[in-house]
């Protein structure tokens, strides 16, 4: 297989930030920038520079503070947003504008009013027009989900003709079944003679829940760059989940792809975002979501503390987790109950726990989650009953 190394291009503080309720200001963006650089993303979209002042200075500060991660300004198909762009990137090592255009023909008709040659002629000049000022030029083909594969692969091919050195297939309404959207990946790299010359890309949105499963079809079919969020953060539904695609190449590594990143930074810089953004994680979200690694029921729990591997397919320092959680619930068995009297220093034989064990379902009915303060409770009361 060629290499393996997937790019990761991290737009939390673009795409991420669009969520109502997520804006950031600057000093909080530079923040996030500093972390994501330490987490081993490769390229970090720091803003869209031209939609206001506010991003423009974000991008900029950004350029100025992250040291080796290349940093992405987003643009339409528009000289001048390409000109502002390119003028907020000046401070950066290594600087990458990403531009582009709708390619569907719900973009070229509705939005544009345009027709294919149009749109296509558009796509070459502001990738021509980006060149004049970075070597590095990003191409996106919004709505490449729902665009018909003979037209994209044309607009492909001359954007690379042009000067793209990445070529990105968002699924922008998040449409494509996993098959299709590998299908597609697969089409261009069948049918772009020059395809070659770039790198393709996986943008994927999560209306039907499948953002993080199309990414890994573009992977298998040839794409090497995943844009992603921290906690799947994104316009609607969100974006393809960095955890979720980073743990999924690393869990599978026999498959030869592999990223940069520090694993064990998932769960604090999970947090650092949802802190900054206040936008709460779900309790089950894959990953970095409280329950991750909890286990409530009485089966799990006691193949859990036979061996863990029963019911964990990672560790959870490997993703920078507290820990697994025996949660004790009216659907724990005697085995967790017993664990964790151990833990809390009772001893107690066979015949104990199943007396306690009563006891304790009687107080689990009452409450969500018996915590270890009505434990110590039942267990002085029992042990303070002559035997
Ligand atoms: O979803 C999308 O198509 C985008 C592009 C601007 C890359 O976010
Ligand atoms: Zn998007």
């Amino acid at each position: 297989m060629a290499d393996g190394k997937i790019h990761i291009f991290d737009t939390t503080l673009r795409d991420g930030e669009q969520v109502p309720g997520c804006k950031l200001n600057t000093k909080e963006k530079i923040e996030l920038a500093i972390a994501l650089e330490t987490l081993g993303v490769d390229i970090i979209e720091a803003g869209f520079p031209i939609s206001s002042p506010g991003d423009f200075e974000s991008v900029q500060e950004i350029s100025k503070v992250v040291k080796d991660t290349t940093v992405c300004g987003l643009t339409r198909a528009v000289l001048k947003d390409i000109e502002v762009a390119a003028e907020a990137l000046k401070p950066a090592r290594r600087p990458r504008i990403h531009t582009g255009i709708g390619t569907s023909d719900y973009h070229i008709k509705s939005k544009f009013n345009s027709n294919r040659e149009d749109i296509l002629q558009r796509a070459i000049q502001c990738v021509k027009w980006a060149k004049n000022f970075v070597d590095d030029v990003e191409f996106y083909a919004e709505d490449a989900g729902r665009t018909d594969n003979e037209y994209l692969a044309r607009v492909v091919e001359a954007v690379i003709a042009a000067g793209a050195t990445v070529v990105n297939i968002p699924d922008t309404t998040g449409y494509c079944l996993p098959h299709q959207y590998g299908e597609k990946i697969a089409y261009l790299v069948n049918n772009v003679p020059n395809i070659d010359k770039a790198i393709i890309s996986c943008h994927c949105h999560n209306d039907l829940g499948l953002a993080t499963a199309n990414s890994i079809s573009g992977v298998l079919s040839g794409a090497r760059q995943i844009e992603c969020t921290i906690n799947g953060l994104g316009e609607r539904a969100g974006n393809t989940s960095l955890e979720e695609v980073v743990m999924i190449l690393k869990q599978h590594h026999t498959l030869g792809y592999y990223t940069n990143i520090q694993t064990k930074m998932l769960n604090p810089i999970s947090r650092q975002v949802s802190d900054t953004m206040r936008m709460p994680v779900q309790a089950n979200k894959a990953i970095v979501g409280s329950n991750a690694f909890s286990h409530s029921s009485g089966i799990h729990q006691d193949g859990f503390l036979k061996d863990s591997l029963t019911y964990e397919i990672i560790a959870p320092e490997e993703v920078g987790a507290d820990g697994s959680r025996i949660v004790l619930t009216a659907r724990s068995g005697r085995s967790a109950l017993a664990h964790r009297f151990h833990l809390l220093g009772f001893q107690f034989n066979r015949n104990d726990v199943d007396t306690l064990y009563a006891e304790f379902l009687k107080i689990a009915d009452r409450k969500k989650e018996v915590e270890n303060e009505d434990l110590q409770l039942l267990a002085k009361t029992y042990q303070a009953v002559p035997a």
